[in-house]
């Protein structure tokens, strides 16, 4: 029996899904969720608009985990933030019913990996995060 071409493209879509599945019950985080491949990191963002390492890192001999308190300097306070993204649908990123403004900032914004829309883990809001 010969296959058709319509039965092959049918069998390769069922290849595709079955890998789509099995990558997202791999993945902790839907593909989407991840920023485009390539593009520039937050840190690299900063460094375009002048804000350099020290701005985010003081002066710490080993850079770490930079708190939401430091963002907040030059993007607060963090109700101004929220209000600056009310308007974004379907739920305001800077306004949750869990956390209020108040929040980790590099839980989506990392500076230095691919931005991640945290709130995936659990919702479907297809946040766009730089
Ligand atoms: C020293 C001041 C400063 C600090 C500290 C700072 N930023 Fe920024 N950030 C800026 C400036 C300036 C811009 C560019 C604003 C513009 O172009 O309108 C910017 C842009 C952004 C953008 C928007 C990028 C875009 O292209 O739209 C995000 C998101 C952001 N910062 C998040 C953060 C986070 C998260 C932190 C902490 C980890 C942080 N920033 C720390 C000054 C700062
Ligand atoms: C749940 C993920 C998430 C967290 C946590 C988060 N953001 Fe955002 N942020 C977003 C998304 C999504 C947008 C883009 C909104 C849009 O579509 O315009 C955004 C946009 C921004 C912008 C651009 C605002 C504008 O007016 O265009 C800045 C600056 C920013 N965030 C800073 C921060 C800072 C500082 C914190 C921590 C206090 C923070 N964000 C926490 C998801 C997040
Ligand atoms: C806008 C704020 C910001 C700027 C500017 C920035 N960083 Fe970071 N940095 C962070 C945050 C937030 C983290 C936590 C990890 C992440 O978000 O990717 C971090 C983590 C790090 C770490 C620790 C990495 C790890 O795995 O623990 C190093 C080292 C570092 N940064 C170095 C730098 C250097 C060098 C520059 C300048 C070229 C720089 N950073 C600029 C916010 C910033
Ligand atoms: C660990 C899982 C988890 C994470 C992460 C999470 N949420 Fe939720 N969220 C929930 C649960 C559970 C509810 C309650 C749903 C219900 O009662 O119907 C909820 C409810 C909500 C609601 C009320 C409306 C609705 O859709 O039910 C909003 C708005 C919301 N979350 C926003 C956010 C935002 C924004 C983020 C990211 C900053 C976020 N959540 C992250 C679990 C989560």
């Amino acid at each position: 029996m010969t296959t058709t071409g319509t039965e092959r493209t049918h069998a390769m879509t069922c290849l595709l899904l079955a890998a789509a599945l099995s990558a997202a019950l791999l993945l902790p985080l839907p593909a989407a969720a991840a920023g485009p491949a390539g593009a520039p990191r937050g840190a690299e963002l900063h460094k375009a608009k002048g804000v350099a390492c020290a701005d985010c890192h003081g002066k710490a001999k080993k850079p770490s985990y930079v708190e939401a308190a430091q963002c907040l300097t030059c993007h607060g306070p963090a109700e101004a933030l929220a209000a600056s993204t009310a308007q974004v649908k379907p739920e305001n990123p800077h306004a949750s019913p869990h956390w209020g403004a108040q929040m980790q900032c590099a839980v989506c914004h990392l500076q230095h990996a691919a931005p991640v829309d945290w709130c995936a883990h659990c919702h479907r809001f297809g946040f766009q995060v730089k």
